[in-house]
Formats: C-alpha cells, structure tokens, sequence
C-alpha cells in the first residue's frame, strides 16, 4: 500500500509491517575512478532500464551523467519519482523517471542513450546493492521477475554505444566485450556492435 507520509510517499508492506521509500545516502564517496565508473566510458547520456528504487540511478547522476530512470513496476516508479523530486540535492532532481517497461521504452527512444545500464534482481548472496538491506528486501518480493535476456536484446538493439550489465563477482563469465570487476559487483560491458 502506498501512502504519503511527512517525508513523502512510501510503501507498506502489508505482510511484513515494513514501511520502505527509496533513501539516497548523501555523505558517501563517488567513486570516480572505480570499476563502475569505468564501466560506464566517457558517455553523457544513461539510461537506467532497472530503476528499482534508484540507487543506481542516483549514483550515476552524482558521478554527473544525465540519467534517465525506467522502472516498471507502477508502485516503485511512483515512490522513485516522489524521491526524486523531493531530495535537497539538484542531481538527483534532475533524474528523469519513467514508468514503462524498458524493452518497450528503449525501442522507441530516439536518439538512443549513450549508455544502457541494466541492473537485474540477482540472488541475495550478500550485499551488492546501492541500497540498503530493508528496501531491496522488498524490492525483491515485490518486483522480483526481470527477463535479462529480453532486456540485454532490447539494450543491444537500442543503438546505444554500450550496454554495462551489473552481475555478482561469482557469476560465470559472459561473453561481453570489457569486464570491470568490484568487491560487491562485477560490470560487464557490451559495446555496439
Ligand atoms: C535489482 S532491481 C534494481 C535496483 C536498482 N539498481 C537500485 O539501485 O535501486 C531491478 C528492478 O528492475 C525492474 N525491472 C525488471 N524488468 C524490467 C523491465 N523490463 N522494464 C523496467 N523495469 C524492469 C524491477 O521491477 C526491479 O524494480
């Protein structure tokens, strides 16, 4: 259930009691020079086709890329928006949301991004989320499908420069084109082909 609270709009689980709105930590550290970053190449435009609930989203806007958010599920794509526009920090006001689903999104978007990023639920083995634990718990019962190969087509297929795809460092090899490899995650990269 969905209800506007003093901070602004949140979800409440009904099963559980917990009561989750996307947070942006404000303080941390941007790494501008770690694998992400790297991943990412020397693009301006991203488009974030796994919005969730924004962590990424928000981290790549404050790295300074212009961000475009597309989530799917219509609950998680209206607390992002209220987020959004609600944060203090311009950045993150300037991340455009979109409520679609994004094979559909990226076919019709004209000029492709620069950038597709891809972030699907991934088994919960340990943290490698930009958000924190009580959100991607959620997340994670609520919007759990995420058909990666349709979406990895749909990416390739949009006339962006690159695909980065965000996948556990366990994960077996892909056959990407650079891989960029992190403690928590592993950003596998494919360029237009
Ligand atoms: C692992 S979560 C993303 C977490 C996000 N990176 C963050 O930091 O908050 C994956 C999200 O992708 C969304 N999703 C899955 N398939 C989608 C599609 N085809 N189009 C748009 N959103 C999709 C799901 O609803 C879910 O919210």
């Amino acid at each position: 259930m969905l209800r506007g609270g003093g901070g602004g709009l949140e979800l409440v689980e009904l099963s559980s009691g917990l009561c989750v709105r996307p947070r942006f930590a404000g303080r941390k550290k941007i790494a501008r020079r770690g694998p992400l970053a790297r991943a990412m190449g020397r693009a301006a435009t991203v488009v974030d086709a796994t919005a969730g609930f924004g962590g990424d989203s928000v981290l790549l806007a404050r790295m300074g890329f212009c961000v475009t958010a597309v989530e799917r599920h219509p609950a998680i794509a209206a607390l992002l928006h209220d987020a959004v526009a609600c944060s203090a920090d311009p950045r993150v006001n300037a991340v455009r949301v979109h409520c679609a689903d994004s094979c559909e999104f990226l076919g019709a978007l004209r000029p492709p991004a620069d950038v597709v990023y891809l972030d699907p639920m991934f088994p919960a083995r340990r943290k490698t989320s930009a958000l924190p634990a009580k959100e991607m718990q959620v997340l994670r019962r609520i919007a759990f499908r995420c058909d990666i190969d349709a979406l990895l087509h749909a990416a390739r297929n949009s006339g962006a420069g690159r695909v980065v795809l965000k996948r556990p460092p366990e994960a077996p090899a892909a056959d990407c084109d650079l891989v960029f490899g992190g403690k928590l995650a592993r950003y596998e990269v494919y360029l237009r082909r």
